[in-house]
């Protein structure tokens, strides 16, 4: 797939790991592209019900967009840059399977905004996250002022964005910027527990659930109960909902088929 972006399958779970620890993982435009295939792939493959994404080594998750490669941009790439940044993001945060991120070390800026792309972040002990751009003279512009706000809310966010201080694991998962912190040793093997308990689950009905709690960040209260009442009903149209209450009928597992 790529060097900097690999992409591995476990049973029904990918893996989509950065792959540039000497520059701690840092996005540059390599690394975009790597990501945004990856996702692509892991989107499209059926056989892929929840999707990882990680850092590789044991330091840094994702150190935000590379610093030495932003240097020289004019506006205008920059700005070609957030677009590709928003769309890869947004890919992430829209594909209608969960996706998890494994914070296995500083997740700073970009890094930050990929794990908030995510459905669902664990985080290593080790780990720090921040938005530090306002040190460098600018500001987060890969979504964070926007997911960072309607995650957090507008104070948090604010404080996070306006002092670019880095908080740890503990402080992250106070605030809920992470769903839950566990010993960095163990943080792929609860990844991967987490995520096998999703993918025994409906996997249509968590991809519209999903679905429906995107929306409920975009649109008032009523015209969000409106798009779930649409989803639930189209997941009636299931064979899986079929299985699923039959099963339970029938006091057994269900055997579900994503049909
Ligand atoms: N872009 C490009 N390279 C980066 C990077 C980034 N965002 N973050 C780290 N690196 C590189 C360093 O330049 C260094 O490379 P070198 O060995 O060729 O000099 C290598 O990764 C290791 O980083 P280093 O700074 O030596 O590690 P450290 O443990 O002293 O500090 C950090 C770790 C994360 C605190 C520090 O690297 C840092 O502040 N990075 C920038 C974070 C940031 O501002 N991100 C938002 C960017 S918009």
């Amino acid at each position: 797939m790529s060097d900097v972006v690999t992409v591995e399958k476990e049973n029904k779970i990918a893996i989509v790991t950065v792959n540039r620890p000497d520059a701690l993982n840092a996005l540059n435009s390599d690394v975009l592209d790597g990501l945004k295939r990856a996702a692509e792939v892991v989107s499209q493959d059926e056989n892929v019900l929840v999707v990882i994404v990680t850092g590789a080594g044991e330091k840094a998750f994702v150190a935000g967009a590379d610093i030495k490669e932003m240097i020289g941009k004019t506006p205008m790439q920059m700005r070609q840059f957030t677009m590709l940044g928003h769309h890869i993001m947004g890919m992430f945060a829209k594909m209608e399977k969960p996706t998890i991120a494994a914070v296995n070390g500083f997740a700073l800026g970009g890094g930050c905004e990929l794990a908030i792309a995510c459905d669902i972040r664990l985080a290593s002990d080790n780990a720090k996250l921040g938005v530090p751009e306002v040190s460098l003279g600018i500001f987060p512009g890969f979504g964070g002022t926007q997911r960072l706000t309607k995650l957090l809310g507008k104070g948090r966010a604010c404080e996070l964005v306006f002092t670019g201080k880095m908080i740890k694991a503990e402080e992250a998962e106070r605030i809920g910027l992470v769903n839950k912190v566990v010993p960095q040793a163990e943080l792929m093997n609860e990844a991967k527990a987490l995520a096998t308990e999703i993918s025994s689950k409906g996997p249509l009905a968590v991809g519209l659930a999903k679905s429906a709690i995107n929306r409920a960040l975009e649109v008032g209260l009523d015209d969000g109960l409106a798009y779930e009442r649409e989803l639930v009903s189209l997941a009636f149209s299931t064979e899986d909902k079929e299985e699923g209450l039959k099963a339970f009928m029938e006091k057994r597992p269900p055997e579900f088929k994503g049909k």
